[in-house]
């Protein structure tokens, strides 16, 4: 398999990173992360990504009075490693339309609930509040409007009544670890392809399941 060169832009955790760095250790990714940025220089992520010796950045948005120039500052530093695929994983800034548009159609983002439901913050929650019985994370190509653009892969899961946000949120992220490389394999391999805005996939679909919640033992 050709692989292809990511950059990933976390602000956090780096769990996602953590997953996708899992899958190109099992050789499923289809990408090499040759660098990994961070707006926040104590982003437990970076210590995951040195420990492997992948180079990281910081670009702290906080040294910049406009987003404009924070933008301009992330761009040179991803320009650096010049990827072919720029990963958002718990990147938490909001990026401005020169950016978004200077890596369209090679800038990934994944966001917890089912898009279009529930963009920006908090999204267990008002998951909860609403009372819906199925939740879940979405893999989206960027587009200039927050948690917006062209969907390549959801996961969805129940909402269970004893279910509060903590147990909500894992239950998604477990699936966000498994979506996100996928994805990003099937950026690699050239089987995403953008038509008039919608995503087509390259790849044998079942439209026979469905996932039905609440699903109930009924013995
Ligand atoms: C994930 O839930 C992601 O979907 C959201 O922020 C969280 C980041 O988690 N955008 P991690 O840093 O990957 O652990």
């Amino acid at each position: 398999m050709t692989t292809i060169d990511a950059v990933v832009l976390i602000s956090g955790r780096g769990s996602n990173l953590a997953a996708l760095l899992a899958a190109a250790d099992a050789g499923e990714l289809g990408a090499r992360i040759v660098g990994v940025i961070a707006n926040r220089p104590g982003a437990a992520g970076l210590q995951t990504a040195a420990a492997r010796g992948i180079a990281t950045d910081v670009v702290d948005h906080r040294r910049f009075a406009e987003r404009a120039l924070f933008d301009a500052a992330l761009a040179e530093a991803i320009d650096v490693f010049a990827p072919r695929l720029v990963i958002l994983a718990g990147f938490m800034r909001i990026l401005g339309e020169a950016f978004v548009e200077h890596y369209q159609g090679r800038l990934l983002n994944i966001h917890p609930s089912l898009l279009p439901a529930f963009p920006g913050l908090d999204t267990h929650r008002r998951a909860l509040d609403a009372g819906v019985r199925l939740h879940g994370c979405t893999v989206h190509f960027v587009t200039p409007t927050l948690d917006h653009g062209p969907v390549i892969i959801q996961a969805a899961v129940p909402v269970l009544d004893d279910d509060d946000e903590a147990t909500l949120a894992a239950r998604v992220l477990a699936q966000e670890h498994r979506i996100y490389p996928l994805a990003v394999r099937w950026f690699a391999e050239g089987r995403l392809r953008l038509d008039d805005g919608r995503v087509r996939l390259a790849a044998t679909q079942r439209g026979d399941s469905a996932l039905i919640a609440p699903a109930i033992d009924e013995r």
